[in-house]
Parts: structure tokens; sequence; C-alpha cells
């Protein structure tokens, strides 16, 4: 860490002590998108971008164990990614590889927990084993929640959920009245996991892309419109201070001024 990361670290856990600590997030979910654009930029191959965009992604994840968030879900490959040209995926799964050896020791030594979400099983091999390998080595970690999802969408996981469930109504163990949506959440793959509070997506796009469609139901959503590669632990700072100055109601009338004025 740099002087002016210690600051700022001070500065935030001060907040922290005066209160507003209520107002970071229980859970942040990261869409990282901008790595092709930055590597057109720069007149780079999109492979670089990519391997740019994993130097933010380690000092996103630090900072997010520093300030002692509990969730971080972060978009690494969806579902759609596979529809890039070859070289582009190829280099995408090597990413994985290079990214879990060189980090799953500092991270385990952290405490933190790494799940994956999304399909393994459609995986090649080798990325499939580390992944699982990362999952096993953390599953008894009790520190942040670092979710990556990967071979993911939001869709084919409610139809993972949906069938998982009918399964149960058909083995006679539950009702199909007693389906609830807590239920439902827990047969998501962030299971036991609070909701997302804070969805960032980096590179000015305002769009889900089919991500933690359920989970995001109520989340706040902030769109800075710097590439990932460019995205910086100062600029998320100001992405986490913008969700504490939201007014997040729930659907109900938070304002007891305005109450019986209607
Ligand atoms: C996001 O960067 C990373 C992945 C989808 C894996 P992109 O590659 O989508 O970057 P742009 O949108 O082309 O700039
Ligand atoms: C979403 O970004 C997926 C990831 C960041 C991994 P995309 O760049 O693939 O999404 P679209 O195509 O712009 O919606
Ligand atoms: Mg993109």
């Amino acid at each position: 860490m740099n002087t002016k990361q210690v600051r700022d670290l001070w500065k935030l856990r001060k907040a922290m002590e005066t209160g507003e600590a209520e107002k970071l997030p229980k859970h942040v979910a990261i869409i990282m998108d901008g790595n092709g654009r930055w590597a057109r930029q720069h007149r780079l191959s999109v492979s670089r971008g990519h391997r740019q965009g994993t130097e933010t992604l380690r000092e996103i994840i630090r900072h997010t164990d520093d300030l002692g968030i509990q969730a971080l879900s972060l978009y690494a490959f969806s579902t759609e990614n596979w529809n890039r040209p070859p070289e582009e995926v190829a280099a995408l799964m090597q990413l994985i590889l290079d990214f879990f050896a060189s980090e799953i020791d500092e991270l385990n030594e952290k405490n933190v927990r790494i799940l994956i979400l999304g399909d393994k099983a459609g995986l090649p091999e080798q990325q499939r084993e580390t992944l699982t390998e990362a999952e096993r080595r953390t599953e008894k970690n009790t520190g942040l929640h670092l979710n990556i999802a990967v071979n993911y969408g939001s869709r084919a996981e409610l139809v993972r959920a949906a069938r998982e469930i009918a399964e149960m109504v058909r083995r006679g163990e539950i009702r199909a009245e007693e389906i609830s949506e807590q239920m439902i959440s827990d047969h998501l793959y962030t299971a036991g996991q609070p909701d997302v509070d804070l969805l960032i997506r980096t590179s000015g796009e305002m769009r889900l892309s089919n991500f933690l469609l359920y989970q995001n139901a109520y989340a706040e959503f902030v769109f800075p419109n710097t590439l990932w590669p460019d995205f910086t632990v100062a600029e998320y700072d100001r992405c986490l201070a913008e969700f504490g100055r939201r007014d997040r109601r729930f659907g109900a009338r938070t304002d007891p001024s305005e109450e019986g004025k209607a």
C-alpha cells in the first residue's frame, strides 16, 4: 500500500467509526466492463486488455476486504461470452488459470471464501479443476465472500433453481404452495448471502447483461464511465460514497413528515 492508499483507508475507517458504516453496502456486485475498448484505445490486443483488467481486479478485491464488506460478486465470464472469437475466449480461460495460480494463497491467508457462480461443468477440465480446488481450499474460511461468476447467466441460474424446487415437489417433500421467495433465494448460487446492495458497471454501459437478476431486485446502481482497466480504488470509494447518499425505500414511505398526508 502507498501513502495515499493508507490515508484513504484511514479516512474510510474514520467515517465508519462516526456512524457512516451503516451506509456501507453488505454486498457489492461489479460488472467489469471495458477491457476491449481499453485495448483499442491503447492499440493493444483484446487479450492484453483483459490481462490489464486483472490488475484492477486485484486492487478492488483487496480494498473490499480491507473495508470489511461481507460479499463481493464479480462478473468474469458470461454464458453469452462463448460467442466471442475463439482466441479471445482462449485468452480469458488462460487468465482464469493465471489469476488463481497467483492469488489463491494470499486470498486464503486473508480468510476469503471463494465461490464460483455459474456452471463449472460447462468449462474446460483444467479451469473446472482450478475453480473447484479454489472453492474447496477456502470453504471453511469466514471472511469476505468472494463470488466469481464464470460461465454464469442469471436466467440459467433461475432455471436451475426452478428445476431443483420442482424435484422437491415431485418427491413430495414440499407442496407447491410452500414455494417462497426465500426458497428461491436458497436455490441460487448465492444462497445464504445478503442481496446485492450496490451494483457497479464500469465503461458507461447501463445494463445488467444477465447478471444476478433476482439478487439485484433492490440494488442501487452506479455506472462510472471509466473502462475497467483504468478503474481505481479512489473511484471505487466514490461509488461507495454515492451509495451512502442514496435514499433506499424498498417500496415504503420513509419520510415520517409525509405520513398521513395522503
Ligand atoms: C469485459 O470487457 C470483460 C469480459 C466480458 C470478459 P469487454 O471485453 O466486454 O470490453 P468491451 O465492452 O469490449 O470494451
Ligand atoms: C458482461 O459484459 C459480461 C462480463 C463483464 C463478464 P459484456 O460486455 O459481455 O456485455 P454486453 O454484451 O455488452 O451486454
Ligand atoms: Mg463489454
